[in-house]
């Protein structure tokens, strides 16, 4: 049985002997620490030579070849000369730890693509975890090293490896601030200040890795708010380390040290078998010779979920912006001027505020799919209302959406929705999609699914139409802004499912277009276009309103078909309160909100607890399903993508929110209460489908208008 000793430089507590198999030998492998001491350790070192088929040296920190300066040869130094005395092979351990850390990196990046993708990855150690980082770097740009705090309690992070690599070099500028210092190579008490920079990276942070040499050292001051959800980096991880990380809430460890004993054993230990497995000196073992027995052997790397349950956090981002000025006295931000804002002076405000850099609204978290996985974002306004948006031209909104989405990046998320009118300026997300580096959606798609969703659902308990299924519905539905992103795709869909359907617009041509394409797609819809939609409405059963109007006055009302389901997508909406109130015999819904998964929580956007606009849902459903794609950008919405966030929706739990209107959402019996109106109205007033007074309502009246 051929003998593998481990000296350690950690604690002796920790020591173990056992036996086991490895490449179809047989082992005994005893660790033996020496608590930190060096002495010890050349003693025992002596001691086992000859007497052991290899020897593996372990808990010692090893910074990377990037370093010339004197940690390095310091290290080196010690070990070679300790090496140089004795006769058995001796590792550290290092061939096997740097290609395991690569290694364990790319494999779970093949295994879950994206994992790391825009990542927001703190080292504690850059310094000993650099081939990490390296790795790291090609999925991810948004790396900070800890470095220079915690070993020298300067209260600077790095924030790339090139900053690292002159830190290491000593070069930096953090080390010319500061005449004298030299580089350290263990944990410091950190001042106060430092520690609370540290705690506040941390919990920014979406991975943090941590040297597996000093483990408590670096994580003593932390608690459930530093690691809290996070995914945890190191190597080695004794059981008691799972116990202490999940003590503190996190969700994912990555030990990149792969398990293929029994037990965990350190990179030394393994590298020591191998060693004498193969019966090579330390110094002949090639990088090559170590991936074959890593992948011969199926030496992965561990992923453990202290929970319990697999995890897997995604991070989105979505542009908001403020409804109108009023809305902005909501805003805490601006909340200091609510009290006292005569119009003139909120005039002023609406101007300023469009000007201002972005900033995040709220931090949304909690939203968990049935599939397991797990979505949290930032909800991040630009100031521009609606009326300062239109007061400029596109670039001025361009401009503060491609600052967002730098931030959004920043912050790690790993997509980014446009809300409402932010999409509406220009054209339609294409331009910021090019120019961001960072996946963009208008979450057209899905308002055009949720309206449309909700108008059926609407439609059904009204009651007032007959529903055949597999046959197309006979009743007429009207859209107006027909030629617009979300009007376009909601009368492509429209006419699937209904007999007829009228494109109301202001631009003939565009309107033609549209009907010619409809028509190629679906032969047997009665399609009619029109510029004057007031004429048809006395006929309509549904209408689904989606101008950019910005509030301008878009239908009348009063000449609406009792009964009649009114969809409206517009933001600001099409229809005022006041409207709505002329017409109880109207059930008028404002599109489809939809509900979140999970137990969400955010600031109040305006909508129930749970609920939230379609748009941002479809940022979220991109998110939980893992595509950071651009999806939905531009005026062209294809009736395919729809389709697809529809179901990719259903499959994270996505559910369509109880329907509302002006004044909040719609019980049965409010539903109810519009349809016993409409039919007394139409029975009293409506005739064939025909308002029965009023000359302007009469056909002979508006050639084409009745078919
Ligand atoms: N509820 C939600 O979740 C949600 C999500 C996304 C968008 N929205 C809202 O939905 C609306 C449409 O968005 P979109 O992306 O489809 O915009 P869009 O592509 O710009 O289309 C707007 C349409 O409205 C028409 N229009 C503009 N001003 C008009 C006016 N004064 N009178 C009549 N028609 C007018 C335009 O006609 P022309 O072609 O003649 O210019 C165009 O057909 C916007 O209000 C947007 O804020 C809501």
């Amino acid at each position: 049985m051929k003998k593998i000793i481990s000296v350690s430089l950690g604690p002796a507590k920790y020591d173990y002997t056992f036996e086991s198999e490895f490449l179809g030998q047989q082992f005994i492998i005893r660790r033996t620490g020496t608590d930190g001491s060096r002495e010890k350790a050349a003693e025992k070192l002596l001691e086992y030579d000859k007497e052991a088929d290899a020897i593996g040296i372990g808990n010692v920190k090893f910074p990377y070849a990037f370093t010339k300066g004197f940690l390095a040869k310091k290290h080196d130094d010690q070990i070679r000369n300790l090496g140089k005395k004795i006769q058995t092979p001796v590792t550290i351990g290092n061939a096997l730890r740097n290609v395991s850390f690569e290694w364990a990196l790319r494999f779970i990046n093949h295994k879950h693509p994206d994992y790391f993708k825009n990542a927001k990855v703190l080292f504690l150690s850059g310094m000993s975890s650099y081939p990490i980082a390296k790795v790291m770097s090609e999925y991810t740009d948004n790396l900070t090293f800890a470095d220079a705090l915690i070993e020298n309690n300067i209260s600077k992070l790095i924030h790339s490896l090139k900053g690292l690599e002159k830190y290491a070099r000593g070069t930096h500028e953090i080390l010319e601030w500061i005449p004298g210092k030299r580089l350290r190579s263990s944990v410091v008490p950190l001042q106060k200040w430092n520690r609370y920079v540290l705690s506040k990276a941390m919990q920014k942070a979406t991975v943090i890795v941590v040297p597996a040499y000093q483990f408590y050292e670096y994580l003593k001051d932390t608690s459930i708010e530093e690691l809290g959800g996070k995914t945890i980096i190191t190597s080695t991880v004794y059981d008691d380390r799972i116990d202490f990380l999940k003590s503190r809430g996190v969700d994912v460890i990555i030990d990149t040290t792969p398990k293929i004993l029994e037990r965990v054993v350190a990179p030394n230990v393994i590298e020591a078998l191998i060693l004498a497995a193969l019966d090579k000196k330390s110094d002949t073992v090639h990088p090559d010779d170590l991936l074959e027995i890593i992948s011969m052997q199926k030496m992965d790397p561990r992923i453990i979920y202290p929970s319990g349950q697999e995890k897997r956090i995604n991070r989105f981002a979505f542009v908001i912006h403020p409804l109108s000025k009023e809305f902005l006295k909501k805003d805490k931000a601006v909340d200091f001027i609510s009290g006292f804002t005569p119009p003139a002076f909120l005039d002023a405000v609406e101007k300023v505020v469009a000007y201002a850099p972005p900033w995040v609204y709220s931090k949304v978290t909690g939203i968990k799919s049935p599939t397991g996985a797990e979505a949290e974002g930032w909800l991040i306004t630009v100031g521009g209302t609606p009326r300062q948006m239109l007061a400029h031209d596109p670039e001025f909104t361009y401009k503060r959406l491609l600052q967002a989405a730098r931030m959004a990046r920043r912050m790690g998320a790993q997509i980014m929705g446009l809300g409402a009118f932010t999409k509406v300026v220009g054209d339609a997300g294409v331009t910021v999609a090019k120019k961001a580096d960072i996946p963009i959606t208008t979450g057209n798609s899905y308002s055009a699914s949720g309206a449309l969703w909700a108008a059926a659902d609407a439609v059904r308990r009204m009651g007032l139409i007959s529903i055949e299924p597999g046959r197309k519905i006979a009743a007429k539905t009207m859209v107006m802004g027909a030629s617009g992103a979300i009007g376009s795709v909601c009368c492509r869909l429209l006419a699937k499912a209904f007999n007829e359907v009228i494109l109301a617009g202001r631009n003939t041509a565009k309107l033609l277009a549209l009907q010619q394409s409809i028509l190629e797609e679906t032969p047997d819809v009665k399609i009619r276009i029109t510029t004057n939609a007031d004429r048809y409405l006395p006929e309509m059963d549904v209408i689904v309103t989606a101008t950019s109007g910005a509030g301008k006055k878009i239908l009348d009302i009063t000449r609406v078909k009792p009964g009649c389901v009114i969809t409206d997508v517009a933001r600001p909406l099409d229809l005022s309160p006041e409207d709505v109130a002329k017409r109880p015999d109207v059930l008028v819904i404002e599109s489809g909100e939809i509900e979140l998964p999970g137990n969400p929580e955010m600031k109040n956007i305006g909508l129930p607890p749970k609920v939230v606009y379609a748009c941002l849902a479809e940022t979220i459903v991109l998110a939980l399903e893992g595509r950071y794609e651009i999806f939905t950008v531009g005026r062209g919405i294809e009736w395919e993508k729809v389709r697809e966030i529809y179901k990719m929706g259903l499959k994270h739990g996505m559910k369509l929110a109880a329907i509302s209107g002006v004044n909040g959402v719609f019980s049965d019996e409010d539903i109810f209460k519009v349809r016993e109106l409409a039919l007394a109205a139409r029975k009293n007033t409506w005739q064939n489908g025909k308002k029965d007074s009023g000359p302007e309502n009469h056909p002979e009246k508006h050639p084409g208008g009745s078919a």
